[in-house]
């Protein structure tokens, strides 16, 4: 049987981008239209399709390193004291995936302005980060309720001033031609603008393989991981945990590699969560327990939109429900869960009780064994995958920490030493 996903690198960045700006409704989509800002501007300047497919790449994931939705909002309202920061983390970020690499330059320089390249060369990367700042503050500049007709000869006149000190004349100059239609600001504002970009934008059509799916799934999982340092490790505990328990169910290696996907990108949706929620010390009130609740299913559409990637949706996003019915978003009962989904909510619940949280320390494994048991005796969790887990904990336990330590170390290294 044909194994392997069928990934279309555009539709997955697309995807990817538009669950980066789930938090804040002033935001939504934020990446796209800067992307297409971007692509119409690097039109105008003749860009090859090589460097247009990098920037409108860059353009869609220009702000992945500014992973808290406070951050976000700071930098929505131009008072973020150090934008540099989610610059630098942003290009460490998309460094740990082939595909991705070739954009990191283009984000760690979105936000430098002209005046402080100096002398350095101007090279290709110079000019699409050029073309990334202009577009991103382009589409910072618009006020969601106003007619993006009033606004548009407001916009164009900033950024008239902005060259030559902040954009090189030229990158103005493209931009002032190209949003001289009114076409140019319809469009900006339509709600098509995804499929628009997605059907007649420059991405790349190239389809995307397990080898590289796998590391961009990775550099997802540290992007909801790496939002706050009690969750820094959470998701490649989790995918861990699946892939050991589903090696030990006896899966074939393509779907071992699917529940490592699968568990990278189980809390995909806690982007739409604001990390005061996340991060509170002590019990969520019933309001905040409902909004918590998105995650699994903004999990499930983000994924299912990107099409091509099989079980892994599902798989994913369903490891809140519960054999009973009474899990969540979903509803879903026995009969629809299936051993993949089954085995994630197991992963989930072991590895969330092996770790600290801002509220509890990590339960020793006694504890864990007691908490799990009782769980599939209530039929929320399969029982023999948790008898399973639970005779196999004393190989399962160690192997989980070591790739959680792993992931601590990047975090702490790389990441959180940035600022
Ligand atoms: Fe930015
Ligand atoms: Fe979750
Ligand atoms: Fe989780």
């Amino acid at each position: 049987m044909q194994q392997d996903v069928n990934v279309n690198f555009g539709n997955l960045l697309l995807s990817l981008s538009d669950a980066m700006n789930l938090a804040l409704p002033d935001l939504a989509s934020h990446g796209i239209r800067t992307a297409f800002v971007a692509w119409r501007t690097g039109r105008g300047l003749g860009l090859e399709p090589g460097p247009m497919g990098r920037l409108v790449a860059a353009a869609l994931l220009h702000d992945l390193g500014a992973i808290s939705v406070e951050e976000q909002e700071r930098l929505l309202a131009n008072e973020e004291r150090e934008p540099e920061i989610h610059c630098i983390r942003g290009a460490v970020l998309l460094d740990q995936a082939a595909l991705l690499r070739g954009l990191a330059p283009v984000v760690r320089h979105h936000h430098r302005p002209l005046e402080e390249w100096g002398g350095a060369a101007r090279t290709e990367d110079f000019l699409l980060a050029q073309i990334l700042l202009l577009a991103d503050l382009v589409d910072r500049s618009l006020d969601r309720d106003v007619h993006i007709l009033l606004q548009s000869e407001g916009v164009r006149n900033k950024v008239r001033t902005l060259a030559p000190a902040t954009v090189l004349p030229d990158v103005a100059g493209a931009f002032l031609a190209t949003s001289e239609a009114e076409e140019f600001w319809l469009t900006l504002r339509s709600r098509r603008l995804y499929s628009t970009l997605l059907h007649e934008g420059p991405i790349y059509s190239q389809q995307v393989g397990m080898a590289s799916l796998l590391e961009i799934s990775g550099v997802f999982r540290d992007i909801v991981d790496f939002r706050s340092r009690f969750t820094s490790t959470h998701s490649s505990g989790v995918a861990q945990s699946a892939v050991l328990l589903a090696t030990i169910l006896g899966m074939t290696e393509p779907e071992l590699r699917l529940m490592q996907v699968a568990g990278d990108v189980h809390d995909l949706g806690k982007l739409a969560i604001p990390n005061r929620i996340l991060e509170k010390q002590g019990g969520l009130t019933a309001g905040e327990f409902q909004i918590m609740k998105q995650h699994t299913y903004y999990t499930f559409t983000i994924l299912d939109t990107i099409g091509g990637l099989r079980q892994v949706p599902q798989w994913a996003a369903f490891h809140h429900e519960r054999l009973d019915g009474k899990g969540y978003p979903f509803r879903l009962d026995r009969e629809s869960l299936d051993t993949g989904a089954r085995v994630m909510a197991v992963a989930d619940t072991f590895t969330a009780l092996a770790e600290d949280r801002p509220y509890r320390p990590a339960m020793d494994s006694g504890r864990i064994a007691k908490v799990l048991a009782g769980m599939a005796e209530d039929d929320k969790l399969d029982r023999r995958l948790t008898r399973l887990l639970l005779d196999h904990m004393g190989d399962i336990r160690p192997r989980v920490r070591e790739t959680q330590a792993a992931a601590r170390e990047f975090y702490e290294t790389r990441f959180a030493v940035v600022g």
